[in-house]
């Protein structure tokens, strides 16, 4: 009985496990193509990171400036997927710029959505959210401001990116306390969507809205198939609109989707009551100085009686506002089943006031449309600092450990933000050409990375603790003028090379309080000392070989009869044997030369 008991409880559990395991499977299979390997996700103010349920792994926040602080109250009712990331977040009471440096595996000339989120929640129980200015990089992305303060602020950016890595910064402007929520980093890999942009501009998510899902009306809603994290805020419908749904299942990887739109995006859409309605999007774009981007979604899912049935469609952009003369209008045609995207442009000094999508007489079917997004175009202006210049002063930040609040995103630009101890010129890009490191604790050797700071002109590194020998490669930096070296632990001799140019005065080169240095002049002084020791060692040794060769020859000569009665035949003979006193002279002479 007791055996067949552990029988059942042991099918129980596999059969659960593989219950689990199937229901696991399930949402995995419909992902398939969602590659969360490359997302960078940061759950700003956690210190550990985990697995959420949408599977997005996100990544501990480890942010060296700033405060953690969590929000008590849930009130974020909006974003139900993202409740429990914004119940964390960052603030950063110090310093003008803030920023997260993310560091995608796809690299530099790549597009990405950049994504934030900002949910105030009344942590700091001042019932005052701040207003702040958001850059990417360089670029003064846009600002954040809160008019409700329970609302949640989105940001997101798609972005093309000339470097390794991307900031995402927080700048303070004496409103408040910059904080954020949430941070996302989604490739856009190699699909060409939202491309018909140069690469250096920047968009600026708008509006992103998904229609004919009244059930979530005002909702921000991810869908777990979707490639790229976008959320798609929930319309309520309008007057003269419909809701259109289709049950069939669309096999995402059959349709043509190069804006990889979400099943539950494609199959639900509004459509206008009767043939002669439009669907209207009505907007207050107004700041004309922008360009807008619009992206129109439409799949037509509607089984036709007959099968060349169209839906003909015009788009209109500001066409019937008042005193507007400027528009835009596009006619589109769809048959079943076909899905398609339709990005327009809105030039500048046009703005965005309404969009009417309206049957052609011609059309059999009333207008319908999926979905939009919106984007303000953002030109970028300033250039970032020359990459290897930025490589290695972020080298130096790194070998020694140098921690500065200052020392964030680029170093030198905007110029407002430029990097404390830096100077940099105006060329385009900025190039670095002082650096003053003067007493700033650094310890250990002079790292090779000072030499690829090619522009310097002035380098400051007195009072620290550097050992290790003066490097050669000082000598290679062409623009140096003035290389401080002073009151550090340097030992060894200054390379030639240096000498050279601090004695001929285009390098102004202090060696001060290196107690382990040969100072200029010392230690050639020391070199020479060095070369006449040896010298009066080599003579007295030659000495003392001649004195014994003498001696020998001497001897060798008694031996003969003596010195005094050797004849001139004699001595020839001798010499021939053996050495005579003069070769003996030119030899010693030989050793001091
Ligand atoms: C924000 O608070 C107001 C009242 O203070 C409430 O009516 C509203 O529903 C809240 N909004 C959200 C998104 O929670
Ligand atoms: C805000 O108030 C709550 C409760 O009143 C308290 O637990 C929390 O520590 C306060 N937070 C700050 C930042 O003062
Ligand atoms: C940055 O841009 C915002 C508008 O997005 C503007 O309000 C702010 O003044 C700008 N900041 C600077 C320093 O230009
Ligand atoms: C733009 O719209 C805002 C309201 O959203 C309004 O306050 C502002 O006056 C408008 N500006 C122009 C130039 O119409
Ligand atoms: C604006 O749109 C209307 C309606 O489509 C069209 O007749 C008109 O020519 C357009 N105006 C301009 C300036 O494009
Ligand atoms: C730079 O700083 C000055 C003075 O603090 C300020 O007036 C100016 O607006 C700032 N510019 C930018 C781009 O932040
Ligand atoms: C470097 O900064 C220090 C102050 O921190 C200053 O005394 C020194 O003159 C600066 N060096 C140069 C070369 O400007
Ligand atoms: C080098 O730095 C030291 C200490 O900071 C300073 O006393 C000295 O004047 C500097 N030398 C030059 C040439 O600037």
């Amino acid at each position: 009985m007791e055996r067949a008991l552990q029988w059942i409880v042991v099918v129980a559990v596999c059969a659960s496990s593989t219950i689990i395991h199937a229901a696991d499977e399930a949402p995995h299979r419909k992902l398939a193509s969602v590659d969360y390997s490359d997302v960078i996700s940061i759950d700003c103010g956690l210190k550990e990171g985990y697995i959420d349920t949408t599977r997005i792994p996100y990544e501990d926040d480890d942010n060296e400036f700033g405060e953690i602080h969590s929000i008590s109250d849930n009130s974020f009712q909006n974003q139900p997927q993202i409740n429990k990331q914004l119940m964390s977040l960052r603030s950063f009471p110090e310093g003008k710029r803030n920023c997260y440096s993310l560091k995608p595996r796809q690299g530099k000339n790549k597009r990405y959505i950049v994504r934030g989120y900002f949910a105030y929640g009344n942590y700091d129980n001042k019932s005052k959210p701040p207003t702040f200015d958001l850059y990417i990089d360089v670029t003064n992305f846009t600002f954040i401001r809160f008019t409700v303060a329970n609302t949640t602020r989105r940001v997101e950016a798609i972005y093309f990116t000339l470097t390794d890595t991307i900031d995402l910064c927080l700048v303070n402007t004496e409103q408040g306390v910059p904080f954020i929520s949430l941070l996302e980093l989604w490739p856009l890999g190699t699909a060409s969507v939202y491309q018909d942009l140069l690469n250096f501009q920047t968009l600026d998510l708008l509006t992103r809205v998904t229609l004919g899902v009244s059930s979530a009306d005002d909702q921000l809603l991810r869908y777990m198939d979707d490639n790229y994290g976008r959320s798609w805020l929930a319309r309520a419908l309008t007057r003269n609109e419909k809701e259109m749904k289709t049950t069939l299942g669309i096999d995402l990887d059959t349709v043509n989707n190069p804006y990889k739109l979400p099943t539950e995006v494609l199959n639900s859409a509004v459509s206008a009551l009767r043939l002669s309605d439009s669907v209207n999007i009505w907007r207050n774009y107004n700041d004309t100085s922008f360009e807008y981007k619009v992206y129109l979604h439409f799949f037509d899912f509607e089984e036709r009686v007959d099968s060349s049935e169209k839906r003909i469609m015009n788009v209109i952009i500001n066409g019937f506002g008042e005193g507007v003369d400027d528009n835009v209008t596009r006619k589109i045609s769809l048959s079943y089943n076909q899905l398609l995207t339709l990005p327009l442009t809105v030039k500048v000094g046009m703005g965005i006031n309404n969009i009417f999508i309206k049957a052609t007489p011609d059309s059999h079917l009333p207008p319908m449309l999926n979905a939009y997004e919106i984007y303000r175009v953002i030109p970028q202006s300033v250039s970032a600092t020359h990459q290897d210049d930025v490589d290695a002063i972020k080298r130096i930040k790194d070998v020694y450990k140098i921690s500065r609040i200052n020392w964030q995103g680029d170093p030198c630009k905007p110029t407002n933000f430029t990097w404390d101890g830096l100077i940099c010129n105006a060329m385009n890009p900025p190039r670095i050409i002082s650096l003053n490191l003067s007493s700033s604790k650094l310890s250990g050797g002079i790292d090779i990375s000072f030499s690829n700071l090619a522009n310097l002109e002035i380098l400051d590194l007195s009072n620290n603790q550097l050992v290790g020998e003066v490097p050669e490669f000082f000598a290679k930096l062409s623009q140096l003028k003035i290389l401080n070296l002073s009151r550090n632990s340097l030992t060894g001799s200054i390379p030639d090379a240096l000498i050279a140019k601090s004695e001929s005065n285009s390098l102004q080169l202090s060696l001060d309080g290196n107690i382990g240095i040969c100072q200029i002049g010392s230690c050639k002084k020391k070199k020479n000392i060095v070369a006449l020791v040896a010298t009066i060692i080599a003579s007295i040794v030659v000495s003392i070989i001649i004195v014994g060769i003498v001696m020998a020859i001497r001897r060798s000569l008694r031996k003969n009869g003596g010195i005094s009665s050797t004849s001139k035949k004699e001595q020839l003979k001798l010499k021939n044997q053996t050495f005579s006193y003069s070769e003996l002279h030119n030899i010693t002479n030989g050793f001091k030369q």
